[in-house]
């Protein structure tokens, strides 16, 4: 195992598929740093801070794991924190595309930061954080695919709308 390394998202909202990636990128680094993304442009389901403490709640009693929040680049966030690696997860061939392109965009940006793609896996090879907000919105069913305490925030935010 070796060093720090920074999983960026929006996590809005965190996912299994997220929490599966977690998992095994802390089998590979010591250290890993959680790190939601503000997005000025994009006005996202959860706050900001609504995320960081569900992500923060769900993973308490996992030693090496760090839950932050940044602005503006990612590769700029990455050397604040002395890391060189971004760990990312792929799904699909749809991923791979809008992936490569950021991969190969923050090593323009900074040669000597990496990017490490972990495959989802399979059991969360269809989830993304938008499908799941799509199917909430219209009272389907998401148990066993995000955490419950997702499942139950999810439900009171499509109620209070
Ligand atoms: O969970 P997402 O929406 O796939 O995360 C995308 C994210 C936040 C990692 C990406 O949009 C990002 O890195 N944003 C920060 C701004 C930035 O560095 N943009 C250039 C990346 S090529």
């Amino acid at each position: 195992m070796t060093g720090t390394a920074i999983y960026p998202g929006s996590f809005d909202p965190i996912t299994n598929g997220h929490l599966s990636l977690i998992h095994r990128g802390l089998q590979i680094f010591d250290k890993l740093i959680v790190a939601v993304a503000i997005n000025p442009n994009k006005e996202g389901f959860f706050t900001i801070d609504e995320r960081v403490e569900i992500i923060r709640e769900l993973l308490k009693d996992k030693p090496g794991v760090e839950v932050d929040t940044f602005t503006g680049l990612t590769v700029e966030y990455v050397k604040s924190r002395g890391a060189n690696v971004i760990v990312k997860g792929l799904r699909a061939m749809s991923d791979f595309e809008s992936e490569f392109q950021m991969a190969l965009m923050n090593r323009r940006l900074e040669r000597e930061i990496q990017s490490v793609f972990l495959m989802t896996d399979y059991k969360w090879f269809y989830i993304s954080s938008s499908i799941i907000k799509e199917v909430a919105s219209f009272g389907g069913d998401i148990s066993g695919m995000v955490p419950a305490l997702v499942n139950q925030r999810l439900k009171e935010k499509f109620k209070k709308e």
